[in-house]
């Protein structure tokens, strides 16, 4: 379990005391490494402009950074330029698809189907556009085990479907769901498929065209880039169809009196100045993970996850949510201390310098279905070490005893 990455992170460096955060919230967003924070600031002290309003040379520059950041995502997720969008975060992205192709395509008595897993993000959008236009929700349900059958997906797939959006990992299961057999079934009934990647861009390569989903929605912060920058994936043909989503500067074509022509896709989806600050870092974010790879990323968290779910799998006051294996688990390990509120396995934890989060994760369907009103999350990064994971499971083993509920 050798990546050493943790002094490339200003945030994560030892104190006076010699004691570092033993940070375990990468679901809700990574630190960032120093090869992002100085390609940000050298792109504010060397190149701000705004982009693709200036004939000058350093407006110029600036367009190139922000479509040189564009074709990185694009390469990354193996995409075509014109089919990334960039937003602020996943949550615009899946809004602009509900808002923009939802309210265009979505009709009386058809059928969106949700994964019951799903943020928030990719469910209330969804939830108001069914309102709007009459259509149905219907969900569908993890297994015992908190996977995603491909059964489930057969059964719940009807002709009526007209779009299927589900996180290829769930924040709080930390589980890969079938995407390809998803789309396949979907494509088949005509439906789109709108794939949450913010959880899982992070810790596995993806290849959108292999996947065939014609949505996908990612936020930067959750990838060692800044935040308040995120990207939306679609297929040409479908953005081509859409209306746009926000208006004003910089999206349109033509402007007159009394009618507007539009840019095409993705400008056309891109009003008012964008945060190329932001889309700089998220480039030099992927090539962070593109130096390292994939391969010694994935043994390396999943290694820290094995190790983990090994350690509450030995304490038997610690209920784990989904599989209690480690097999296709990527990032996320949710969980709860019998007879504790998780605020206050949370607030323990802190004072021993381990950030967990604890909450509804923006699941609350999920907790409904799981029976629970909250739960605990430990959620890790290329650059977590062992000795965080044990902190975290000395950490848990305090916690009953300082709840005055014994060891
Ligand atoms: N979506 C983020 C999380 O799961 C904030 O924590």
């Amino acid at each position: 379990m050798t990546l050493d990455r943790i002094s490339d992170f200003p945030i994560l460096a030892p104190g006076a005391d010699g004691k570092r955060l033993v940070y375990l919230d990468n679901g809700a967003t990574t630190q960032k490494p120093r090869q992002v924070l100085n390609a940000v600031l050298r792109y504010y002290e060397t190149e701000n402009a705004n982009p693709h309003r200036g004939v000058y040379d350093l407006a110029m520059r600036a367009t190139d950074a922000h479509e040189n950041a564009r074709a990185a995502v694009a390469r990354f997720l193996h995409a075509e330029d014109d089919e990334i969008i960039f937003t602020q975060n996943a949550s615009e992205a899946l809004n602009l698809v509900a808002q923009s192709w939802g309210r265009a395509f979505v009709g009386e008595g058809d059928e969106i189907l949700i994964y019951v897993a799903e943020h928030h993000s990719n469910l209330v959008p969804w939830q108001r556009i069914a309102a709007e236009r009459g259509a149905v929700l219907r969900y569908m349900y993890p297994n015992t085990e908190g996977r995603l059958t491909e059964a489930e997906i057969a059964e719940k797939i009807t002709p009526r479907t007209k779009v299927v959006c589900a996180a290829q990992v769930s924040n709080v299961l930390g589980l890969e769901i079938p995407v390809k057999a998803l789309t396949e079934q979907a494509h088949a009934v005509g439906a789109v498929v709108v794939l949450d990647i913010a959880q899982s861009v992070a810790h596995l390569p993806i290849d959108l065209k292999a996947l065939d989903v014609d949505f996908a929605a990612l936020s930067g912060h959750k990838i060692y880039a800044p935040m308040g920058v995120g990207a939306l994936y679609g297929k040409h043909e479908l953005l081509e169809k859409m209306p746009p989503f926000l208006s004003g500067g910089d999206m349109i074509n033509q402007v007159h009196e009394q009618r507007t022509t539009y840019a095409e896709a993705p400008r056309k989806f891109e009003a008012g100045t964008r945060n190329v600050g932001g889309e700089v870092g998220l480039a030099a974010a992927i090539d962070y993970v593109n130096q390292i790879g994939w391969d010694a990323i994935m043994a390396h968290e999943s290694a820290l996850i094995e190790r983990a779910v090994a350690g509450m799998a030995a304490l038997p006051y610690v209920t784990v949510y989904g599989a209690a294996s480690a097999a296709g688990r990527h990032g996320v390990l949710s969980f709860n201390i019998e007879d504790v509120h998780p605020h206050d396995v949370a607030t323990i934890l802190d004072s021993a310098g381990v950030c967990i989060r604890a909450g509804h994760h923006c699941a609350q369907p999920l907790m409904e279905h799981l029976g629970i009103g909250s739960c605990c999350r430990a959620s890790f990064a290329l650059y977590n070490t062992a000795g965080d994971v044990d902190a975290l499971l000395d950490g848990l083993k305090q916690v009953r005893e300082v709840m005055g509920l014994g060891s």
